[in-house]
């Protein structure tokens, strides 16, 4: 459920009319409704209740700072993958304590940083990364706190470029490594043994593949108190999916009940790294028509969104609804919904219908608050797109249009082209 509906043919978020954001912070924006973000929150929250959880959403499906902050005030985690995230994180009022940070590819820097901050945990992804965080911890006197993210080899069933539960993806630590991992790390002086964690990949639309990896983590978990590796985590990644289209993901509630069915007997204090799940649907892209053009075999409808403001439908073919701002009649084209970039890979939508719409018209790309402005770039020197949060009957700019000056910023002529 979000708070994107329409009154009298006029799409609102909550309390306001779409149409009144657009004129005054003109297209293309991103709209964020304060009301879907909290109760999508809470829901997550209350699904787990009875059970000690911490949820840490995932910053990287939308790091707004003012997303962070509103999570953060209502007793959130974060699960960050960068120092960069860390910082944002921070600055939002995330307490380090409630930070775990997973990733390949975390760099000395960036361990460092989050060391030196006490994060609650480090999901470590290699024996190699291991032994540096030991070392990196030995250096400053602390203990480093980690899980082993173990890579439990079952199918997620979505796309494969958002697996990362199989054998073959570079997640994560096989079954049999992680059990040397854990001994290896019981042997570490600057190592705390904290946790178990495992994410197998995203907008998966079935609990079964959570089932699976959770049955594969048990068995690591009794072999490991038998090893006398007690654990106080299990940190069950995120990954859960969303309607798009016409998908039908388990609930919140049907999601923890698969968890914690299963879980009762293991009495491990749980993490969940939620982040689609939380902002997809409570976003909206929203853009203007440019022009309508017929080709000899398609028509195209030519708005001033592009790929690199949203590159979900581009990148992994990715289903967005599209809507129209102001409903002006049931007439309806087919038609495919471009941006104005210089590749046919640029498009919001394919063979679709769509309303009828004209020049100047506004359309809603809709269940975009998830990867969409995080994953925007300035390719073709495209200033990137405001984020504005609706609450009620007001608006707020919270991350300002960028301008043709951003663009350039940091950048420097050498001396030896004149
Ligand atoms: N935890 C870890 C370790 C992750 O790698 C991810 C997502 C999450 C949690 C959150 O997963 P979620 O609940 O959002 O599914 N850009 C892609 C999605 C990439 C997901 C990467 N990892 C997309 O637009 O579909």
């Amino acid at each position: 459920m979000h708070h994107f509906t329409y009154r009298n043919d006029e799409l609102y978020c909550e309390e306001l009319p779409v149409k009144i954001i657009a004129e005054s912070v003109g297209t293309p924006f991103y709209l964020y409704s304060h009301a879907t973000l909290s109760r999508h929150f809470h829901a997550f929250y209350d699904a787990f209740e009875g059970v000690e959880r911490l949820i840490c959403y995932s910053a990287k499906a939308n790091t707004s700072l003012a997303i962070l902050k509103l999570f953060a005030s209502m007793g959130g985690g974060l699960d960050i993958v960068s120092g960069g995230e860390l910082y944002r994180g921070l600055l939002a009022g995330f307490p380090p304590e409630k930070i775990v940070y997973s990733g390949v590819g975390k760099r000395v820097d960036e361990i460092d940083m989050a060391l030196e901050k006490g994060i609650l945990m480090f999901n470590v992804e290699s024996l190699e990364e291991l032994d540096l965080l030991n070392q990196r911890a030995g250096r400053i006197g602390k203990r480093a706190q980690v899980a082993l993210r173990v890579n439990p080899d079952v199918d997620p069933k979505t796309h494969p470029y958002i697996a990362t539960g199989l054998k073959n993806n570079k997640f994560g630590i096989d079954a049999e490594s992680a059990i040397e991992g854990y001994k290896a790390a019981k042997r570490l002086p600057n190592i705390r043994i904290l946790g178990i964690d495992c994410h197998i990949g995203s907008q998966i639309t079935e609990a079964k593949p959570f089932r699976d990896a959770l049955e594969n983590l048990k068995g690591l978990i009794h072999e490991l108190k038998r090893l006398g590796i007690p654990l106080e985590y299990l940190d069950m990644g995120g990954g859960l999916g969303i309607i798009y289209d016409d998908e039908t993901p388990p609930l919140p509630n049907e999601y923890a009940k698969a968890i914690v069915d299963s879980l009762k007997r293991i009495h491990l204090k749980l993490i969940l790294e939620p982040g689609r799940v939380i902002v997809g649907n409570a976003g909206i892209l929203v853009a203007k028509v440019l022009y309508r053009k017929k080709g000899k075999a398609k028509e195209f409808v030519i708005v001033d969104a592009a790929m690199n403001d949203l590159i979900r439908p581009s990148l992994y073919h990715a289903y967005h609804s599209v809507w129209p701002v102001v409903k002006a009649g049931t007439k309806t084209i087919i038609a495919d919904l471009v941006g104005p970039i210089c590749e046919s890979g640029d498009f919001l939508a394919l063979d679709r219908s769509i309303a009828d719409v004209k020049r100047d018209d506004l359309l809603a790309v809709m269940s975009a608050g998830a990867y969409g402005f995080v994953m925007s770039s300035t390719y073709c020197s495209r200033p990137r797109i405001p984020e504005v949060m609706v609450r009620k009957d007001r608006f707020h700019v919270i991350r300002e249009r960028e301008t043709h000056e951003d663009l350039v910023r940091g950048e420097s002529l050498p001396p030896f082209i004149t």
